[in-house]
């Protein structure tokens, strides 16, 4: 399947930032595309206290919402903990899970990062799985080991293009201003998407879209999405304010 055929999907992560105040900038998202012929689906991921807000206005411009994590379960004893179903429940249709500062900061293993991907689906959330080197693991040489064990061990039980979403994430890319080469993406995405085809079967898999996420930009937005295999951005600092984030989006009008 080539690249065109997958449809592109700009997300917009915004970590734990924002409060009512930030709900303008959804606004203004909505009334900047409004009448825009888009080659891409676009998503904001606010906290989860923003998240029936944020799906409101958004729905009406056609932009998706997500949640930033899940848990495991649908209900129980686990305080401060939301389910995927609750998710939903607030109007969104995504879901990020394993990103790499709740690998980190969380101890999300693997296991858990699949278990979380399998409650998204259970709860009819397309889920974004997130995996990426750290810098250590780039300097040994090991990047597609890394990636390749990760895709392995936290891919839902059923991946389709419609409820699966892969986000590769160098981790010393994120939020740091520093990116991989376009060769160094087209490498671990090409990578990717030979490891899928291995583990979900090549029909399936070519469907699946591989997002890159790590300091996209503006001004480097429009030459990552163009590297091979990518087929859009997972967006951290630059999607919180309106204006910047549709500078990335205009990689696809
Ligand atoms: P960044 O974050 O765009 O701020 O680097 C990306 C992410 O963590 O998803």
């Amino acid at each position: 399947m080539a690249k065109a055929v997958r449809r592109a999907l700009v997300a917009g992560n915004w970590k734990m930032n924002g409060a009512t105040a930030q709900l303008k900038e959804v606004r203004l998202l909505a009334q900047m595309l409004e009448g825009v012929r888009l080659n891409c689906d676009v998503a904001v991921c606010p906290p989860f206290t923003l998240l029936s807000a944020v799906s409101r206005v958004a729905a009406k411009a056609g932009i998706a919402t997500g949640a930033q994590d899940c848990h495991a379960e649908a209900s129980g004893a686990f305080t401060g903990d939301v389910a995927a179903e609750m998710v939903k429940d607030c109007g969104a249709s995504l879901v990020i899970v394993g990103h790499s500062e709740r690998r980190t900061l969380h101890g999300e293993t693997d296991a858990v990062v699949k278990a979380k991907a399998d409650a998204a689906h259970r709860a009819g959330l397309t889920a974004i799985v997130c995996l990426g080197e750290t810098l250590e693991e780039r300097k040994a040489g090991r990047t597609l080991d890394v990636v390749s064990r990760q895709l392995e061990g936290s891919l839902p039980s059923v991946a389709l293009p419609a409820d699966t979403v892969i986000a590769y994430e160098p981790v010393w890319a994120i939020g740091t201003g520093l990116t991989p080469t376009l060769k160094e993406v087209a490498e671990v995405h090409g990578h990717l998407r030979a490891e899928l085809a291995r583990i979900a079967g090549g029909q399936r898999s070519r469907g699946l879209r591989l997002l890159y996420g790590g300091s996209v930009k503006p001004a480097n937005a429009a030459e990552l999405m163009a590297a091979g295999d990518v087929d859009g951005a997972l967006v951290g600092g630059a999607s919180l304010k309106a204006s910047d984030f549709l500078g990335i989006i205009k990689a696809y009008m």
